[in-house]
Parts: C-alpha cells; structure tokens; sequence
C-alpha cells in the first residue's frame, strides 16, 4: 500500500484543511444516472483517465465477494463506499448512497456523514419515490442540495414542468444555474447563465460534450450560428422566461436549504458534469458543526473526534476484517494516533487508516475534518461509535430504525449454533441487520427494513461464515424502544409485558409488536410510557 499527502499536509493548519474539503453523496432513484455522473465527476477531476473505470472495479470486485451475485443479479447497488478526488486545491469525499429502497436505513446513515448532497433527476421521469424518501432525509438534517437534471440528450419532459414539479413537491426553490439548448434529437448542449458558456461538440449535435463556446450573452452570434434556428429561437424564449420566472443563485437560501441550484446536463454525453464539480466547489459547504453531546463539535476543535457512520466486510469474504468508515469531525488526525473509542473506553492506535481514492486504497498519514478514513478491525468497531482523542463525546442523529420484517432464525445444522450466533453479531455490529434478544426465550429475532436485506443476509451468512440458516416470519410486526422518564414506571410496564420484551444490541429495552391495534392499546394504558420508531445507536 502506498502512503502519500504528508508533504502536501505537514505545515497545513486544521483550519484551512478543513475549508478545503467538500464532503458530499449523490441521491436518486435507481437508474437516474448516479453511476454514470460519479464516473464522469471523478474523470472530470483528473483522478480516472478513462470512463469505464469505475463500473470496470464494480465487476472486479464482485467476481472476488460472492455475496454481491445478489447485486449483479437484481441490477442494484448495494453497499456503499467512499471515493475521495481532489481538484484545483480541493478535497472531494464522495460518499456512494445504495439506491435500493431496503436500503435506505444504511443510506440514511451516509448522509449523517455528509455536508451536502447533489440530487440527481431523470429529464424524463421527474421525481421518483426513493428520490423523494432521501430527500426526506436531506431535509431533516437541512442538508444543501444541488440538483442535477440528467438525460437531457433523451426526450425529457418539460423543463418548466420539472423545475415546478421540484418547487411544489419539495418545496425547494429553483434557482437553474445552466439550460439545455433543445432536447432530445434536437440536444445541441447547454448554456450556463453564470459563465456564459455554450458547451457543445465539435462533432455534431448529439454527440458528446468536447467544445466550449464563451459568449457575451444569449445573443451572441457565435453562440446563435452553432445550434439550429428554430431550437435557437425556442432556447432564447425558454431562458428569457426562465430567468423571470426563477431566482438567482443565492447562497445562504442554498446553505440553508430552502433553494436548490439545478444544472441540466447528460452524465452519458458529459454536459453538466464541469459546471456541477465547478459549483460543488465554489458554494457547497466545507464541514459543518456536528451535533454531538456535550456539545456540538465544531471542525476548529483541537481534539480529534470522529464517528463510524458504516462498517463494512472486506472484499475478500474469507477474511474476518472490516473496515470501520470513520468521518473526521475536528481537530487533525495523523496516522499512528491513539484515539478513545467511547462506547468501550480502550484506546485504539490507529496504525493503519485507508483512504479511498478513485482507483485506490492508499494509507492515511493525514486527515482533516470531513475526510472518511477506514479503520481495519476484527469487529470491535460498530456503526454508531465515537473515537477521540480528548474529551469524551457522543455524536447524536445515527439512528436505527424501527424493522418492517422480523424473522426467527432457523438452522439446518444446530451443532452450528454458536457459529451462528458470531455471524449474526457480527452483521448486526455492521448494521446489515439488528438483532433482538427476547427476555424470555432464547431464539434471537432478526429485524430488516426489507426482504432483500434478508437475501443478503442469508447469503452472506452461508459465503462468509459457511452456515446455512432459513428466516421464517416472527408473530409480531415490529419493534417500538421504550423509555420513560420514571424509572418506576418503565420498571412495571416492563414487569407486565415480559413476553413481549427484548433487548437489542446495546441492551435497550424494546416491546415486540404484534399489530398496530395492540401498540395504541398499550399507548393507551401507559401514558407515562414513550415509545419510539427509531433509537439512536450507542
Ligand atoms: P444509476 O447508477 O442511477 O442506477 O444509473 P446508471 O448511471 O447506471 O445509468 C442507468 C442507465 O442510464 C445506463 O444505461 C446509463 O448508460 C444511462 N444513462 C445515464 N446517464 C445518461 C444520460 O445522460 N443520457 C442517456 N441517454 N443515458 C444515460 P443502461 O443501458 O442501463 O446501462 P449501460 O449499458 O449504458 O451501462
């Protein structure tokens, strides 16, 4: 493994590190084009010569992990990495969002660990639902986005449809930083606003992006003698509507997430994509103030803090190891630190930390606020967990949700048992599913958001561990955590429902669901009782 930036970062204050670093995922309903517009942001940047190379790894590495079959054969992305790029003195981390649905607990956990976020629209399609959910999200956490609206050279549809689609169901101001110049057959490029640069091809209409045109304004004539007359004619009126109708760029309304810069573009054809690296740069936010307790963590903090936002098996699923991916929050971490890890109080020297570049994992000799780091473990490190290197601090906001299937696990070798009971640990340290311990009894339950989580589960259970194991529907429908601000009174709730309680992996009490009747029922009984879809992790 290489190790590289300790020249480039040694007399570097924490400070201006961390306003160098734009932390940011890609959010958009499967097949919108986020694999397509990440390749082509990583080429745009210099850091993979060829496109193709991003998909070209996927294929590698899952001819090395058999449990990503269940992704080649489905089509979807399911785990999430983190690739880091850096362009014009700037720091990428680019953190990969699965787009499948059942996984948007683990998505929702991404986006703990980013400052903002680029959504991406299919021209033709509009918003579709698992865009709108991780929107959802975003605005939770008042989370910047930059909306990218691809496809434009395919028939889309229409463009003042779209942008009002985003301002009535998002509530989301518009504020459109470039145009398509016609779509579809007709696509001849697009015209950013701010620069006045037409980008189009040398070769011909539809072809990809490789020339740009600079302008005084939409009227300029070299702009007017490169695209046809009538999509001319019907792109000046578009704009000059256009630039009535929406706002300008503002960017506290951005930072605060009530306006939504969109660029149109083709991830295919490569329009956009340098107006949307160079935008990224200039307004998306550099680390933000984490809300944590004691108190928030501002970036500027001396000590180093960070927390785990995802766990992950290695690629090489003979292999125990995994990788902890840890976002830096203050302070300046160097390779070799000892660092506290809060939830068991042991200190951890972090000989080994990756980073992820586009094409490589390479050490870390440096990292700053906003960078992701990997820390190889052997399962100490859960999702949720907080590492140090002063005082103690617990990050807030890294929820579990409550799961929509819970199964009991069924094993075809019971000599396996104890196996069995490391595997589904283990899996559930790295979130791919939680586990309840029922107060009476000893069969474990199995919580996930949906069927392909146990797909996977199973698969991995059988590849990684060599256990063969069936999930078979538990009687109850979900899981509420309980707490209540008299000890007393949780004591005796807990004491009258025995049957149905458990504990999940932090041993907090938590009430087996049969059916949404039985849940008011006991809302009813116990006002003094809180019952909660989500709890947070450590
Ligand atoms: P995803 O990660 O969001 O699921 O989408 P992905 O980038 O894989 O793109 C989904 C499909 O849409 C791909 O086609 C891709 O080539 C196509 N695509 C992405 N961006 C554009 C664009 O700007 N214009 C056009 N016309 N197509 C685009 P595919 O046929 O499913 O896969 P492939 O065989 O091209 O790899």
């Amino acid at each position: 493994m290489k190790t590289l930036r300790t020249e480039y970062y040694s007399d570097t204050s924490v400070e201006v590190s961390a306003e160098s670093r734009r932390t940011f995922a890609i959010i958009s309903h499967p097949d919108a084009g986020k694999t397509t517009i990440t390749e082509k942001l990583l080429h745009a940047s210099g850091a993979i010569r060829l496109a193709g190379q991003v998909k070209a790894r996927g294929e590698r590495r899952r001819t090395q992990s058999d449990w990503m079959e269940i992704e080649q054969a489905r089509g979807i992305s399911i785990s999430s990495s983190v690739m880091t790029f850096d362009c014009r003195n700037l720091t990428y981390n680019l953190l990969d969002t699965p787009g499948h649905q059942d996984f948007s607990e683990d998505t929702y956990r991404t986006l703990t660990a980013v400052d903002s976020v680029i959504m991406v629209i299919d021209a033709a399609k509009g918003i579709e639902a698992q865009t709108l959910k991780l929107f959802e999200v975003c605005r939770l956490r008042d989370i910047p986005i930059i909306t990218f609206i691809n496809k434009c050279d395919r028939d889309s549809r229409d463009l003042f449809g779209l942008l009002d689609e985003i301002e009535s169901t998002l509530a989301l101001e518009v504020a459109p930083i470039n145009w398509p110049v016609g779509t579809g057959s007709f696509f001849h490029g697009c015209y950013n606003f701010r620069t006045n640069v037409f980008s189009n091809s040398s070769i011909g209409r539809g072809a990809p992006h490789d020339a740009e045109v600079l302008c005084d304004d939409i009227r300029d004539r070299r702009f007017k003698d490169c695209v046809m007359p009538s999509v001319y004619d019907e792109f000046v009126e578009e704009a000059t509507l256009a630039s009535s109708e929406y706002a300008e760029l503002q960017l506290d309304a951005y930072l605060e997430g009530y306006q939504t810069p969109v660029i149109f573009g083709s991830g295919l054809k490569d329009y956009g994509i340098r107006d949307l690296l160079d935008l990224l740069g200039e307004i998306a936010p550099s680390p933000r103030i984490q809300p944590a307790e004691p108190a928030p963590v501002s970036p500027e903090d001396d000590d180093v803090t960070g927390f785990v936002f995802k766990v992950q098996a290695n690629m090489d699923p003979k292999h125990r190891d995994r990788i902890a991916f840890l976002r830096i929050c203050s302070g300046s971490f160097l390779r070799g630190m000892k660092l506290r890890h809060s939830r068991t109080g042991k200190s951890l020297s972090v000989h080994n930390p990756i980073f992820f570049f586009a094409q490589d994992r390479e050490l870390a000799d440096h990292a700053a606020p906003g960078d992701i780091i990997g820390i190889p473990n052997h399962g100490t490190i859960q999702v949720g967990d907080a590492f140090t290197s002063g005082r103690e601090v617990r990050f807030t906001g890294i929820p579990n949700f409550a799961p929509e299937i819970l199964c009991r696990v069924r094993l075809k070798d019971p000599m396996k048992a104890k196996q069995m009971r490391k595997a589904l640990e283990d899996l559930s340290d790295e979130g791919v599913a939680q586990l309840f311990r029922p107060v009476i009894g000893g069969q474990w339950i199995v919580g996930v958001v949906g069927q392909l989580q146990l797909d996977v589960l199973t698969s991995r259970i059988a590849v990684e561990y060599g256990i063969n194991v069936e999930f078979e529907l538990a009687p109850f429908n979900t899981v509420r955590w309980v707490t209540s601000e008299s000890e007393n009174a949780l004591q005796d709730f807990l004491s009258r429902n025995r049957s149905a309680f458990a504990e999940d992996r932090n041993d907090a009490p938590v009430l087996l669901v049969r059916n949404l009747w039985e849940l008011d029922r006991q809302k009813t009984e116990w006002p003094m009782i809180s019952f909660s879809r989500t709890s947070e992790r450590s």
